[in-house]
């Protein structure tokens, strides 16, 4: 078993760092949130981490807009390590990471998406399953490479799409299976049972 650090970057309301949050406090994830950072100075995130007493602090990202590069890359980067992250984890971060930020944390950083990858990668994924007209949709958490959603996936679940499903209603579902999916990946990260072979993650 190793103890996860963890970095958590979110860009909206947080509800997977509750999830993470609320797994280290229950004691069944092995872990501790040393910092959160946020792209977006009033996200909800921020306030969540702050009323768990979590360092949480705004990252001024500019002049992008989707991809965390350059200055803001490099901050990031101190921060994280000064703080002493050893895991970097992406809810709900909506910039694209770079090599540099990959290169500091090797085979460390884990993405969660609305989505069973390799289908719909990108933004509103389950608005696209909808009006694709899949009759199964879900989510994923992965490594994170240098591509879009496409680093060697750690945990997939499904949820089904009903009838009278919309947009939001989707969402909400998938949402729930989210908040099992990160705490699952983590535990499995934390419990040294994970080897990547290729594309391929082997649970041990
Ligand atoms: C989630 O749907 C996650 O899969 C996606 O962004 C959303 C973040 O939600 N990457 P929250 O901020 O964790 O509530």
């Amino acid at each position: 078993m190793s103890k996860l650090h963890l970095g958590v970057l979110g860009s909206g309301a947080g509800s997977n760092m509750q999830s993470i949050v609320d797994a280290i406090e229950a004691g069944t994830l092995d872990a501790d949130i040393k910092i959160v950072l946020a792209d977006v100075a009033d996200a909800k995130i921020l306030e969540r981490g702050k009323k768990h007493g979590i360092r949480s602090e705004y990252l001024d990202c500019a002049p992008w807009k989707t991809k965390l590069e350059g200055p803001a890359e490099d901050r990031c980067i101190e921060i994280l390590k000064a703080a002493g992250v050893d895991t970097v984890v992406l809810a709900g971060f909506m910039r694209i990471i770079k090599p540099k930020l990959l290169a500091a944390f090797p085979n460390r950083v884990l993405n969660i998406h609305p989505a069973l990858l390799p289908a719909f990668p990108g933004v509103h994924s389950w608005t696209q399953a909808l009006d694709y007209g899949c009759k199964v949709a879900g989510v994923t958490v992965h490594f994170v490479d240098s591509g879009t959603d496409s680093g060697p996936i750690i945990v997939q679940k499904a949820v089904p799409v009903l009838e009278d499903d919309t947009p939001e209603t989707l969402h909400a579902r998938i949402q729930v299976q989210e908040h099992l999916a990160f705490p699952e990946a983590l535990r499995l990260l934390a419990s040294d049972s994970l080897t990547i072979e290729g594309r391929r993650v082997r649970i041990k």
